[in-house]
């Protein structure tokens, strides 16, 4: 029979990756913690609305990269492509402003967006999201700046670049609009075909683009940076002295223009080494118009995203894997043996020693065999005529075959203060000196 398989640019995450997964996810939660921030969970799914109004008609991810499907009662749903809408909906829904003046909060899933699939680039991929909504100051976009780069090197993400730019306001963001369109036309003809219809559309993400002859034109097109209102030149002067200050370098980038139209004022991304061309590990910016275009109050915000799968394929090139506790294993023969070897395994699991036996029972032999491949630490050797005298055998898998300690017995009652401070004089030997 035909074999059905996973779906294109999703994948599985087997136990040993996952590890990491768990490692990075806490690290970051236990980050964002000192900082203040709440972890909000929101559904995976909303109307397909939300974000054609938030992300906007024309860019590439509401054009053409969402799972929209219509439900069993007709209304039009999306998989998340992003988390930002998301919360500004349900705080919107809850009027949280009303509770709390300034909101810090975080997100951690999957999101969804129908790319095409590459190193890095995948349909289904992990952010951590983070949000500050309530502060229109400087302050904030530093707050979120300084999060998202300390954030990344505490979990190990080293040697990464910040690109920063501002992209106006809608007092100075129309005339520059103005500006560059009359510009991207005089250069029309060298542009490439999607670039010429952008240019209407969209003129700002033609800054990006990737094909070798627009890369020219926008470098020498005019700059967003230079054409600031003053409040916006004020308030960017200032996020780049705070961000300074705390010592953080930055490229300033004016072709660096976000994928989603929310963006006001400050944006940034940050950039890592080893990754092709997907090497954007993570993004944000200053979203003050959002809320109210999304039926809600006047109320400023600043936020970014992380890439979690290209954050983790750096990290599996450049940092050890997180190594699981040495398990103990338990090996019996016979009924009794077996049934006395359960009370052991949760024995040992109360104190916190990962311990394991084999399922499926077989030989002695099959049975070390198995606790040979799992790793064992300690074996527990379990018979019949040791139930009888109330003892147990130890078999230290790490000491030398002629060493006294190999194999040893003691009283079952003794069982796990004996493996807890043999566990321990190991993690003594172990640590860094
Ligand atoms: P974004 O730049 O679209 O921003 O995504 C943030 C990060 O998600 C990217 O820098 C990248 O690391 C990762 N990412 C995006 N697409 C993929 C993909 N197909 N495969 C793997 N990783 C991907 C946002 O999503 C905004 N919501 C960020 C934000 C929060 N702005 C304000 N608040």
């Amino acid at each position: 029979m035909e074999r059905i398989q996973v779906i294109r640019g999703m994948r599985d995450i087997f136990p040993e990756q996952a590890r990491w997964w768990r490692r990075m996810e806490s690290q970051l939660a236990a980050f964002l913690d000192l900082y203040g921030y709440g972890e909000i969970r929101t559904p995976l799914i909303e109307q397909t609305g939300l974000f054609k109004r938030s992300i906007g008609e024309q860019t590439d991810i509401v054009e053409k990269e969402m799972y929209t499907f219509t439900d069993r009662d007709g209304a039009s749903l999306t998989l998340r492509p992003e988390g930002t809408a998301s919360v500004i909906r349900s705080y919107i829904e809850t009027s949280l402003w009303q509770t709390e003046p300034v909101s810090r909060l975080f997100y951690l899933g999957p999101m969804f967006r129908h790319e095409r699939p590459q190193k890095g680039r995948y349909r289904q991929f992990s952010q951590l999201g983070v949000e500050l909504i309530g502060a229109a100051q400087p302050a904030a976009d530093v707050e979120m700046i300084d999060i998202m780069v300390n954030g990344m090197a505490a979990i190990g993400l080293i040697d990464t670049s910040l690109e920063l730019n501002s992209m106006g306001c809608p007092l100075c963001r129309p005339a520059y609009r103005e500006k560059l369109i009359t510009y991207l036309e005089e250069h029309a003809e060298n542009l490439c075909q999607d670039c010429r219809r952008r240019m209407k559309t969209n003129p700002l993400r033609v800054l990006d683009c990737k094909v070798e002859g627009c890369k020219q034109i926008a470098g020498q097109a005019p700059r967003m940076l230079d054409s600031l209102c003053t409040e916006c030149a004020e308030h960017f002067a200032l996020v780049r002295r705070g961000i300074e200050s705390i010592e953080i370098p930055y490229n300033l980038n004016h072709r660096m223009v976000r994928g989603l139209d929310y963006y006001s004022r400050t944006t940034f991304e940050l950039l890592a080494p080893g990754l092709g061309s997907q090497n954007a590990v993570a993004g944000g910016g200053r979203y003050d118009g959002l809320v109210e275009h999304l039926g809600g109050p006047s109320i400023p915000a600043v936020g970014f995203a992380a890439g979690l799968d290209r954050i983790l394929l750096r990290l599996l090139e450049t940092i050890a894997n997180p190594q699981r506790q040495q398990p103990v294993f338990v090996v019996s023969r016979g009924e009794q043996a077996w049934l006395s070897g359960l009370g052991v395994l949760r024995a040992l699991r109360s104190a916190g020693i990962s311990a394991e036996s084999d399922a499926r029972q077989g030989s002695m032999k099959a049975q070390m065999k198995r606790a040979d491949k799992a790793g064992a630490r300690f074996v527990i050797l379990l018979g019949e005529d040791e139930i009888e005298r109330g003892v147990l055998t130890i078999k230290d898998m790490a000491a030398a075959a002629d060493s006294p300690d190999k194999q040893f017995e003691i009283q079952t009652g003794n069982v796990v203060e004996e493996l807890v401070s043999r566990l321990a004089a190991d993690a003594t030997r172990e640590a860094p000196q």
